[in-house]
């Protein structure tokens, strides 16, 4: 895959695409990230890339023109155009696996108030937030982007770092990990784990996905369908957490 990025900021993408699985994943050859000083393409005297907005009001606009120019030069006929905005689509695990299968991505990380309209309109880009918060640039919420994206890229992650028990890919938040030592400022490692019965753990495991789910995230819950090991999961799970908090 090749990640075509568009930014005033490039630096901030080569520090951070070198490290760690995306550093592997691009010395591999799985991805390409690229980052494209936008800039660089202004016609203006002086390189500038914004103006004050049509209509008045507070900040500045980033303009057309460089951006237009801009993905002209990267553009395949497989890319899609990507444009971080908080206006955009909420994005989540699902929109980084439908990503993780094109072969080209350009992403447009805007700056100031935001992006002339036009842009988007002219690119069809598909505009994406990161969530409902907002950001002084689109270029935390593209590395975001490129980050659970890039990991799912099939041979990215090796079988010990698999993505299939990952949170949300299964609709249930993951259970908890645990390592050594077995017992640590008075908190033992539960003992199924350290039991060898792989079914025991599996089940624990699975169990514990839902508790997490039903305690922190229950709106998981609407679109997960339970099997009837997950109904009487979900009892004992009940059950327990009724107990837990009487004995408090
Ligand atoms: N730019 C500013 N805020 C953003 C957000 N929440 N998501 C994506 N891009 C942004």
């Amino acid at each position: 895959m090749k990640i075509d990025v568009l930014t005033l900021f490039p630096e901030l993408f080569e520090a951070f695409s070198a490290e760690s699985i995306l550093g592997r994943a691009q010395n591999a050859g799985y991805v390409t990230i690229n980052p494209v000083d936008f800039r660089s393409y202004s016609t203006d005297k002086h390189n500038s890339v914004d103006e004050p907005p049509f209509g008045g009001g507070a900040g500045m606009v980033i303009g057309p023109q460089p951006l237009i120019d801009a993905v002209a030069d990267v553009r395949t006929e497989e890319a899609s155009i990507i444009l971080l905005s908080p206006q955009g689509r909420k994005f989540s695990q699902e929109v980084a696996q439908e990503l993780a299968e094109k072969e080209h991505l350009i992403l447009i990380c805007g700056h100031y108030e935001g992006i002339d309209e036009r842009v988007s309109m002219l690119l069809g880009a598909d505009e994406v937030s990161i969530g409902d918060y907002v950001l002084t640039g689109g270029e935390p919420a593209a590395l975001v982007v490129i980050d659970a994206v890039t990991r799912l890229i099939p041979g990215v992650l090796g079988n010990r770092e698999s993505a299939s028990a990952d949170s949300f890919s299964t609709g249930l938040l993951e259970h908890p990990h645990y390592t050594r030592p077995r017992e640590f400022m008075g908190n033992s490692v539960p003992d199924v784990l350290l039991s060898g019965n792989h079914k025991e753990i599996e089940l624990w495991r699975h169990k514990e996905s839902l508790r997490r789910t039903f305690k922190r995230r229950p709106d998981l819950l609407n679109s997960y369908s339970f099997s009837e090991q997950d109904r009487s999961l979900i009892r004992q799970i009940v059950a327990e957490e009724f107990d837990r908090l009487e004995q408090d």
